[in-house]
């Protein structure tokens, strides 16, 4: 770690965007970082939206406890959907292409139309105001027609990643009490079809507050049979049987500023994921401005960002931000090397994409894969670039900026989390000369702040990464978990947001990420945290006691390694045959988690080191798995090993 930081304070290029982006950037001028009274400004973002009443107070603040445009009523598929119909009902919204390579387009007018008619299925199916619904699909139109048409009567979704196994799904619903689950047949992934509705049939047979499953028939071609899944009478029914005899006709619920838009789950230092709770007004407000200046949306563009609905920046940056700024959006179903490892050169060439947003795990896949493959496309219809989810590491970004962005494009490093909703650390395109490895500034009117373990600021060097301010998007807690909200974020510095990153600051005041500092791993851009891992290995009944740390990975960034101990019953079987044994336990980790999850390496350990107040020593087994602390982690089997280890680890620190 610190000979990564010491490479990033090395970093000293430096690229200024260039005259013509910064002329016709949406904001060019440097005044927009001075934002003397942030809730007049916060308000300005907000009246671009359309109210069906307008609030009365902008921000009530009982800290942790926000309230943003209080008294305020809007829809967010009205924003999305309704307001550009006069002016963009053609104009495509959303562009999909499957992994087979079916082609879908709805204009802002069509879309509208499917999500009424959506809307009022959900409705006769007894949704009503403030129900949660939870979505587990594969990244089709439908799921974008189901998030929004939750919204257009006021429920709540909660999307599960379709990566995620029936026991994750199953937890998610039952800890929302979802009352209805949308799901597909399949979905498309390599060429293979993933068995969703089966999965989600394991969960959902597990949740008594599930009164309807609506299954969408995901099927790429009329010849390609799906007969595998079946439906159970009475709680089952499919999509477009539904949407057949549905009215498209449908008035959206005007609710409260602070109606909760939806719940999403993420990872965190416990082993139960938490479900972020986000409400409405404040949220779009800030999705949209985010979208209007970090990706500098015009009329003409094509967006994609790659991110799937199951993440939080599938719901900012593919449905909510964009749709709610009028944009052209393009989204894609499938794998990035699927049938060739160039499909996403060759979908920004046939779609005309103009704005390509993606995580670093992807960019480090395609250095791998080598430049040849987007040498040989025409992708002069980008103009501008992002990347989110975790560090982007120095050479990764000159990767991108070369071979992608044709030293054309700027790149937007974007930080922010499932929590802050909305994008908290980026360069404005048209005003924020990028250093490679670095986010930059703040957004306009977001106060981010490097405080040390007291709270004091550091100006310039290093510490934990905290937002000092209420900001419109931030999560307004953890459904029905408020002791864990307040513990978790506000508890460290009373009244100021704890983020879990560290970060420094250099001295032309720009951010640059560090990392998680708490037990969450970041594994290929997604947030695993260790308990959940260590969970899922102590399920396993040959496993006693398990430790798990992320270690550096090519190309994931952080992948997991687990130490595990043994139960006496079963050492003998575990020794016989270890890559069967290590096998068995990542397959359990997948099947009780998702594939996400799964560990890269298993170590089979006698003694876990910990320190005289029990923590594991988490420091010590990083080094071992990564063979730093031993040359052969096999004789970790000899019992005095990693006690000398520990000893001579705490004698050094
Ligand atoms: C990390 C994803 C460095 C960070 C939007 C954060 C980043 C966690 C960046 C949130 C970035 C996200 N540079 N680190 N540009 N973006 N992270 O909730 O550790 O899935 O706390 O939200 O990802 O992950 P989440």
């Amino acid at each position: 770690m610190s000979n990564e930081i010491d490479a990033l304070l090395q970093e000293h290029r430096s690229f200024p965007p260039s005259d013509e982006f910064r002329r016709n950037a949406n904001a060019n001028d440097e005044s927009v970082y001075d934002v003397a009274d942030r809730e007049a400004y916060w308000a300005s973002w907000a009246e671009q939206l359309d109210w069906q009443t307008k609030w009365h107070t902008v921000l009530e603040w009982n800290a942790p406890y926000a309230k943003w445009f209080v008294g305020g009523k809007l829809n967010a598929s009205a924003n999305c959907l309704d307001r550009h119909l006069a002016t963009r009902g053609d104009k495509p919204a959303l562009i999909w292409e499957g992994e087979p390579g079916d082609v879908r387009t709805f204009t802002y007018r069509e879309l509208h139309a499917q999500v009424s008619k959506f809307a009022n299925v959900l409705k006769s199916l007894g949704v009503r105001l403030g129900d949660r619904v939870a979505i587990y699909m594969p990244l089709v139109p439908e799921a974008v027609i189901a998030m929004l048409a939750c919204a257009r009567i006021g429920a709540a979704h909660s999307v599960v990643f379709g990566g995620f196994s029936s026991e994750a799904l199953r937890d998610r619903i039952q800890d929302a009490e979802a009352k209805v689950l949308i799901t597909a047949t399949a979905g498309y992934r390599r060429g293979n079809l993933v068995p969703l509705k089966k999965l989600a049939d394991a969960a959902a047979d597990d949740c008594p507050s599930i009164e309807h499953v609506v299954v969408v028939m995901r099927r790429a071609a009329a010849d390609e049979l799906d007969d595998t899944v079946s439906m159970k009478p009475d709680r089952d029914c499919w999509y477009h049987e539904l949407m057949r005899e549905a009215s498209a006709d449908c008035e959206p619920e005007w609710v409260d500023s602070e109606q909760m838009l939806y719940t999403l789950y993420t990872s965190g230092t416990t082993g139960k994921p938490k479900g972020i709770v986000h409400t409405t007004g404040g949220y779009l407000t800030e999705a949209y401005a985010t979208c209007k200046w970090v990706f500098d949306l015009k009329e003409d563009d094509v967006y994609w960002c790659t991110a799937d609905i199951g993440w939080v920046t599938g719901h900012s940056y593919v449905v909510y931000g964009p749709l709610a700024a009028g944009a052209t959006v393009f989204v894609y179903e499938g794998a990035p090397d699927w049938p060739k490892q160039d499909r996403f050169w060759s979908l920004i060439e046939k779609h005309k994409i103009s704005i390509f947003y993606t995580a670093p795990t992807a960019i480090r896949a395609f250095m791998k894969w080598g430049h040849e493959l987007p040498e040989a496309h025409d992708l002069s219809s980008l103009r501008l670039l992002g990347s989110v989810g975790e560090p982007i590491n120095p050479e990764a970004w000159m990767w991108y900026h070369k071979w992608i962005g044709r030293e054309r494009c700027p790149i937007v490093d974007t930080w922010w989390q499932t929590e802050t909703g909305s994008i908290m650390i980026t360069p404005l395109p048209g005003l924020v000369a990028t250093k490679p490895g670095s986010a930059t500034r703040a957004f306009p009117g977001i106060d981010a702040k490097i405080l040390d373990e007291g709270g004091n600021e550091v100006k310039v060097g290093g510490g934990y990464l905290a937002i000092t301010t209420p900001w419109p998007s931030m999560l307004r807690g953890i459904w029905r978990d408020p002791e864990r909200f307040e513990s978790q974020y506000w508890a460290k510095w009373p009244g100021i947001y704890f983020t879990g990153d560290g970060a420094k600051r250099d001295e032309d005041g720009y951010f640059w990420l560090l990392g998680r500092v708490d037990d969450v791993i970041n594994v290929a851009g997604h947030r695993i945290g260790t308990m959940e891992v260590e969970s899922a290995l102590v399920d396993h009944q040959a496993v006693a006691e398990a430790a798990v740390v992320g270690i550096n990975h090519e190309i994931k960034g952080t992948a997991i390694a687990a130490f595990v101990i043994v139960k006496s019953s079963r050492a003998e079987e575990a020794k016989r045959d270890p890559a069967k044994f290590e096998k068995e336990l990542k397959d359990h980790v997948s099947a009780k988690i998702g594939a996400i999850a799964r560990p890269e390496k298993i170590l089979v350990t006698v003694d876990l080191p910990k320190t005289r107040s029990g923590k594991i020593m988490r420091r010590l087994l990083r080094d071992i798995a990564e063979g730093r602390a031993l040359g052969d982690v096999t004789t970790l089997a000899d019992p005095t090993v990693v006690a000398s280890l520990k000893d001579k680890y705490e004698e050094e620190s």
